[in-house]
């Protein structure tokens, strides 16, 4: 028997309303999510809890397709998720869709 996921597309923020470089913390289905404007306009989504110590990412320094966390810098990629070396770890990345101005992310 095949597992069957619901995806849900949720409203998010605007897409005006997101500075470029600037973590923003929304609060969805009972987690907490930070989205990333970067240079180029692409808005990406992580789970905003640190692997390591749970910091919260939307307060990070951004860098490109990097969030460094604000409690003791571990270098994130906001595409895939992944900590950069020499620390380990991984941070759930969400899709996003943007409709308009309207910043929608997918969570099962
Ligand atoms: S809590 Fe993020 S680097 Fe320690």
């Amino acid at each position: 028997m095949s597992k069957v996921s619901t995806i849900n597309r949720i409203k998010v923020a605007k897409v005006s309303d997101l500075a470029v470089g600037v973590g923003q913390r929304v609060n969805i289905a009972g987690k907490e999510i930070a989205l990333f404007k970067q240079n180029d306009g692409i808005i990406k989504a992580i789970l905003n809890r640190c692997p390591h110590k749970g910091g919260p990412l939307s307060e990070g320094i951004v860098s490109g397709e990097h969030v460094f966390c604000p409690l003791h810098d571990w270098k994130i990629n906001m595409n895939d998720g992944q900590v950069q070396a020499p620390d380990i770890g991984c941070v759930k990345t969400y899709h996003v869709e943007i409709m308009k101005d309207t910043v929608f992310i997918e969570i099962n």
